[in-house]
């Protein structure tokens, strides 16, 4: 590490805000609900904008950003999306339908903009070298080559006593591993439009093939969810919100 990079990593501090306002912040997350019925009211651009660039600060694994949104606006393929979502209520009213696609398809272009994007003015040698090696951890390679090599490794590695992290050993993985962080920002993103006052409807009740073929998505493309999105209508909301006893799930070890 040179001794720029040195100084500017001792230099850098990012202050966190204390004066946050915690009810509505609650307010936000418990007025959230799974909406079924939209009013016919516009969701306005810059408002679903700024919805969408909530969504892409996310955490999301390596920063690799694994993952894209479509905002499907156009009428036709609209009505065919609507269609793949089995027709359900929440799609059909809904004034925006998103389409949350985890991809695996620029680990390395993703992998070489987290160096030439770094924001200092050069990339750490220590985070080239970490981007240089990371596509490979989420990679499962021709006929999962790679992947069959690291679950070989990695047995012999756990052997030695190593620590490792999680991998991609074949494509179930590594879809599992962008999906993982592509749910992150579709939760961003339906907390930022309560937060601007719309509601939305997080979606798994569709046909995977045919959103693949109405987006043309290829085969390291993954609709993790559709979100339908728009103004609460009044009867929208079917039930009260309700979770089990908070004791079924959470142990403190
Ligand atoms: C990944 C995921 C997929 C979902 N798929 C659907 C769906 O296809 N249709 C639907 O009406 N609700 C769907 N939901 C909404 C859930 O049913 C809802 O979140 C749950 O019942 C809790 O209600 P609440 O969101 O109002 O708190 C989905 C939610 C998630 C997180």
């Amino acid at each position: 590490m040179t001794a720029t990079h040195s100084a500017e990593k001792k230099r850098y501090y990012e202050a966190a805000p204390q004066d946050i306002d915690v009810e509505n912040f609650r307010k936000v997350i418990e007025s959230r609900r799974s909406v079924r019925k939209f009013t016919d009211k516009a969701i306005p651009a810059d408002v679903l904008d700024a919805c969408l660039d909530l969504a892409l600060l996310a955490p999301n694994s390596s920063n690799l950003q694994p993952w894209t949104f479509y905002v499907v606006q156009t009428p036709a393929t609209k009505k065919q999306l609507i269609k793949a979502c089995l027709g359900q209520l929440a799609a059909k009213t809904a004034s925006e339908l998103i389409v949350c696609v985890a991809r695996t398809d620029r680990l390395d272009e993703m992998a070489k903009r987290n160096i030439s994007e770094f924001p200092f003015p050069e990339a750490p040698p220590a985070v080239q070298k970490y981007y240089k090696f990371i596509p490979y951890n989420y990679k499962t390679g021709y006929f999962n080559a790679l992947g069959n090599f690291k679950k070989v490794a990695f047995k012999v590695a756990r052997k030695l006593d190593k620590q490792l992290p999680v991998t991609a050993f074949n494509e179930a993985d590594a879809k599992l591993w962008a999906s993982k962080t592509t749910a992150l920002a579709c939760e961003n993103l339906v907390l930022a439009l309560r937060a601007y006052g719309f509601d939305s409807c997080m979606m798994e009740g569709f046909d995977e093939p045919l959103v693949n073929k109405i987006l043309g998505l290829n085969n390291q493309q993954y609709p993790v969810m559709v979100i339908g999105a728009g103004e609460r209508a009044v009867d929208g909301v079917f039930f009260p919100q309700y979770r089990f006893d908070r004791d079924l799930f959470i142990q403190k070890v």
